[in-house]
Order: C-alpha cells, then sequence, then structure tokens
C-alpha cells in the first residue's frame, strides 16, 4: 500500500471537484483528487448549460474564464410560452442589470480539466474501490486502487464531491444524516443536434401535451427537451419523432422557424428534488449533486454546486491561512440556506410548467391562473426572474 499525504482529499471530478481543486490550488492548498470514471468520459458527458453570474464570477476567479469569456453568449431574458402565447420575462430589467450566461457544463468541465493538467495537479482517473475512513476524527483518509497498486490518502478534509450515487454520503451513519426526496412521476427527453436555435432566447413551453424547453449550446448547436412518461425508452423514439413532437408543442411561429437535424445526443433523464442535511460531517464535507439534486427546469444544478465550492473553498482558504474555523462551522449552514431556495424554485417552475397526470381539473385550472398572474404582473415577473439568475451568496456567522 503506497501512502501519499495531503491537505484535502476531493472525491469526484465533476465540476464541484474539478472547481474545488482550482480554487484551493490558486491558493497554494495542497490536494489530491480521486476519480472512479476516465478523464475522458468526464470531459464527454452531456449536462445542463446556464450559468447564474456567481458561477461564472468563480470560474474567473479559479483563473478558467477564457474560453468562457469568448463563448459564453449572455441572455438577459427568457421566453415562456403558455396556452399559446409567448411572454418574454426581461431578466436584466427585472433585476436591476444581472444576466444568464449560456454555456455547456461540457464545456466547463473541459475547461477546469485542461487547467488541471495545465498546472501538473495530481489526479487519479479510473480509480476503483474508493472508500473514506475515519472523518469523525482529525486523522481522516481515503482508500483506493489504481491499475495494480492499493493507495491510502492521508488528509485533513475530505470534499465529498462525488455526485448523487457517489461513496461520501453513503458513508455517513445512518443516525447523524437526515434526506428529504420528491421524485417526479415523468423524464426529460434530451435532444442535442447541431441546427441554429429557434430562438434568440430559451423558450419555457407549458402546453396541454405536456412540458417541452428549447435551449442552446452556441449559435449553431441547440438543446431541446420534452416531458415523457418515465415508462418511455429513447431507443422508442426517432429524431423524425421527436421533432414533430416538440413542434406540436410549440406554437406556429417557432414551429415555422424550427430547423430540424439529425442528434447528436439524445437521452432521458428522470427528475428529482434530494437535500441531504447537514452537509458537513466531521472532517468530511459534502458538495454539489453528492449532498442535493434539483430538477432541471430552473438550471439550478450546476451553479448549486458552484456556490457550494464558494463557501467551500473560502472556508477551507481562511482556515489554512488564518486557523480560523468560522467558515467550516458555517459551511453547512450558509450552503443550505441557499441550497433549500433554489429547491423551492425548482419545484415550483417544475410544478407549473409541466403536466401531471394526477391533477385534477380544479388543481390544473389553478395552476393555469397562477401562471397567468406570475406572467401578467411586474411583481410576479420579478421573483421568477430574481430566482433564475441566482440569489445572492449570504454568509451566516
Ligand atoms: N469515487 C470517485 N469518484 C466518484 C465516485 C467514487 N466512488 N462516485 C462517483 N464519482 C464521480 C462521478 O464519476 C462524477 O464524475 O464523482 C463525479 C460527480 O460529478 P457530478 O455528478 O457532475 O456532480 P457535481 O460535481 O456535484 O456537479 C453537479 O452536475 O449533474 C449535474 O445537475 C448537476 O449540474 C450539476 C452538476
Ligand atoms: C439546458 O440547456 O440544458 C438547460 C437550460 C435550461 C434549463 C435546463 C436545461 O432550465
Amino acid at each position: 500500500m503506497e501512502i501519499l499525504k495531503t491537505k484535502v482529499a476531493i472525491i469526484g471530478s465533476g465540476p464541484a471537484g474539478l472547481l474545488l481543486g482550482q480554487l484551493l490550488y490558486k491558493a497554494g492548498i495542497d490536494h489530491i483528487l480521486i476519480e472512479q470514471r476516465s478523464a475522458e468520459y468526464v470531459a464527454g458527458r452531456i449536462r445542463a448549460g446556464i450559468l447564474e453570474q456567481v458561477s461564472v464570477d468563480l470560474l474567473e476567479e479559479a483563473g478558467v474564464d477564457a474560453e468562457l469569456k469568448v463563448k459564453g453568449l449572455p441572455h438577459n431574458g427568457i421566453e415562456i410560452l403558455t396556452n399559446g402565447e409567448k411572454y418574454r420575462v426581461d431578466l436584466t430589467k427585472l433585476t436591476g442589470g444581472k444576466q444568464v450566461t449560456v454555456y455547456g457544463q461540457t464545456e466547463v468541465t473541459k475547461d477546469l480539466m485542461l487547467a488541471r493538467t495545465q498546472a501538473g495537479l495530481s489526479s487519479f482517473y479510473e480509480a476503483h474501490n474508493v472508500q473514506i475512513h475515519d472523518f469523525y476524527t482529525d486523522q481522516p483518509s481515503v482508500t483506493f486502487g489504481y491499475k495494480d497498486q492499493k493507495f491510502i490518502i492521508q488528509c485533513d478534509f475530505i470534499a465529498g464531491c462525488d455526485g448523487y450515487h457517489g461513496i461520501c454520503r453513503a458513508s455517513v451513519p445512518k443516525d447523524k444524516i437526515k434526506t428529504f426526496e420528491k421524485v417526479y412521476p415523468f423524464g426529460w427527453l434530451g435532444v442535442l443536434a447541431d441546427v441554429p436555435p429557434v430562438a434568440d432566447e430559451l423558450i419555457y413551453v407549458q402546453s396541454e401535451r405536456g412540458f417541452a424547453l428549447c435551449s442552446m449550446r452556441s449559435n449553431t448547436r441547440s438543446r431541446y427537451y420534452l416531458q415523457v412518461p418515465l415508462t418511455d425508452k429513447v431507443e422508442n423514439w426517432s429524431d423524425e419523432q421527436f421533432w414533430e413532437e416538440l413542434k406540436n408543442r410549440l406554437d406556429p411561429e417557432s414551429r415555422e422557424k424550427l430547423v430540424i437535424g439529425p442528434s447528436i445526443e439524445k437521452s432521458i433523464a428522470p427528475l428529482r428534488s434530494f437535500v441531504t442535511e447537514p452537509m458537513r460531517f466531521g472532517q468530511l464535507f459534502l458538495a454539489g449533486d453528492a449532498a442535493h439534486i434539483v430538477p432541471p427546469t430552473g438550471a439550478k444544478g450546476l451553479n448549486l454546486a458552484a456556490s457550494d465550492i464558494a463557501f467551500l473553498s473560502k472556508a477551507l482558504i481562511e482556515y489554512y491561512q488564518t486557523g480560523s474555523e468560522n467558515g467550516l462551522e458555517h459551511y453547512s449552514e450558509n450552503c443550505l440556506k441557499r441550497v433549500w431556495k433554489a429547491e423551492r424554485f425548482s419545484w415550483w417552475m417544475t410544478h407549473l410548467l409541466h403536466r401531471f397526470e394526477t391533477e385534477t381539473e380544479f388543481e390544473h385550472k389553478i395552476k393555469q391562473a397562477e401562471l397567468s398572474y406570475i406572467l401578467g404582473s411586474e411583481a410576479g415577473q420579478t421573483t421568477l426572474a430574481e430566482n433564475y439568475v441566482g440569489l445572492p451568496l449570504q454568509k451566516a456567522g
């Protein structure tokens, strides 16, 4: 068994783990990253694509925003199509100048991985049998296999950035953790295609046939989604059927403008709301999807991972630079305040825009009235806009 020593062991090379690694590196704090998948697999995953300003600022602070600055598309509004009518929510006007940036999570991941390689930082991809130990003591460790060798990393802290299915949350004793969950009775069928987007801004579609979303990755690459039953299989959806159903959910103008083409990726993702409390267990800190999941309707998943990392990186840097544990002690509380607000927003957007098989006619009417109120009132639109662009990072303690 080879023994390695470091300050922070980061489990998982998604956006959360990579961003934490980069911020620690910039602050001169030694760390090692352990990932079970291959680097190619991690870099190839297709995920969401909307960055809040808080996330853009953090990527800038981490020094990995060169590509983002060139290729990111600033968006000042979104459109909502309901009852055949399109409403524009002017995010920038309603939030005193804020905006969001269209830039794929796949690109964020690639930029962070490149920065890591260029800095020569220590990473173990394709690690197997990753386990964490003794995180309620001041001598936590991580063991894993890499190629034919076994390793133990002795560290001060473990950052559990290993996503929803990871081992970090699962290693916490059951009596020390509480989880909250809601599973939705439908999924999103997503298609990526090299065709120009149907409109300059995203269109969120509420229709009698179910939800749809017109999004994009660039001016030449589009991302579209359809609400589908969980029982649907992706192989049963041909490209033709996908475009046909999307057209059925759009307004005549968008239907006319829609450019279709072969899909370069097609998948079905289930929708889930999930929160873990607390997010710190001794020397183990959970961040990102390891601690919480949101349905994608408000585009909050990646942004929440980034805001966790904003708190965690600052807390660790403060600890190593001054010896203060204040940030570490408040980590869980700081994150969870923001997490629950984003959970509420994502749940609300999902509830409002999707068709639920079980809803009564009365509930359906009430939902239509709520949507009509929100879109017809400046106060209503403002509440949507300020959540969509991202709530500020507020620190307790
Ligand atoms: N050991 C090491 N690595 C692991 C293990 C393990 N036992 N289990 C999982 N991992 C890795 C996964 O392979 C993955 O690369 O942890 C990483 C977790 O990355 P993400 O799932 O991308 O999670 P996170 O970094 O928190 O990013 C959150 O991703 O799914 C989106 O909506 C989500 O946009 C949000 C973002
Ligand atoms: C995406 O482009 O993948 C996307 C955009 C907005 C969302 C969800 C997903 O709300």
